[in-house]
């Protein structure tokens, strides 16, 4: 899928700032640090329209990116980062699960998680939510070009096994540094849109 014209049409630091739910919406979510806001960068081939940090917490506010009008891209803040305090934490969360329970135009929801470590609780926690409201649950195991190759398989059966997925093929071993995959799911991607 080729796009014209992206824009990020809106920050949200409440619920009231969400756009209209007049287009389709594709969601991701993850821990923070895990890569949401890198990956999306990739996708859309910029490199810094969401902005990144090598420190977790850097996506404090939800953020709509408008792909040709057609659909939106949505970037979440990340849920698990322990060295902030808990009233931080509660907002965030507030925000992530108000947007995923309460939008109704949000077609599908892709789990990140880091290639190189086994999910967390809040990772499956995130995954069966995921399952049980209906969505096919894609996963994107980022950062693979941290991981030696031959350990490949190794990782994607403990994701696999951690997060109780039957179908390997749902995981998507990806880089953002490398964009391994990146093609394949921007398949899957358009697959989505034109559902
Ligand atoms: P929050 O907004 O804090 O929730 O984080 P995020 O999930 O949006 O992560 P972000 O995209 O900001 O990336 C976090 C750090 O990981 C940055 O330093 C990125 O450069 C790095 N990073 C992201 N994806 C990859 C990847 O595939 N490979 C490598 N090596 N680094 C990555
Ligand atoms: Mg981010």
């Amino acid at each position: 899928m080729k796009f014209n014209q992206i824009e990020l049409e809106q920050v949200a630091g409440f619920k009231s700032q969400w756009p209209a739910e007049n287009l389709e919406e594709i969601a991701f979510v993850g821990r923070s640090n895990v890569g949401k806001s890198s990956f999306i960068n990739a996708f859309l081939g910029r490199k810094n329209l969401a902005r990144t940090s090598s420190k977790p917490g850097k996506t404090r506010t939800i953020n709509f990116y408008n792909i040709d009008n057609k659909f939106r891209l949505v970037d979440l803040p990340g849920y698990g980062y322990a060295k902030v305090s808990k009233a931080e934490k509660a907002k965030w969360d507030k925000l992530i699960n108000e947007y995923l329970h309460d939008r109704e135009n949000l077609k599908e929801v892709f789990l990140l998680v880091d290639i190189r470590h086994e999910p967390t609780a809040l990772d499956v926690q995130m995954y069966d939510w995921i399952i049980d409201s209906g969505f096919t649950g894609f996963v994107i195991a980022t950062k693979y070009d941290k991981i030696s190759k031959n350990k490949l398989s190794k990782h994607i059966k403990a994701i696999k096994n951690k997060l109780n997925i039957n179908d390997e093929g749902l995981i998507f071993a990806y880089s953002s540094e490398n964009k391994h995959n990146l093609s394949v799911i921007n398949e899957q991607v358009e697959v989505i849109v034109n559902n």
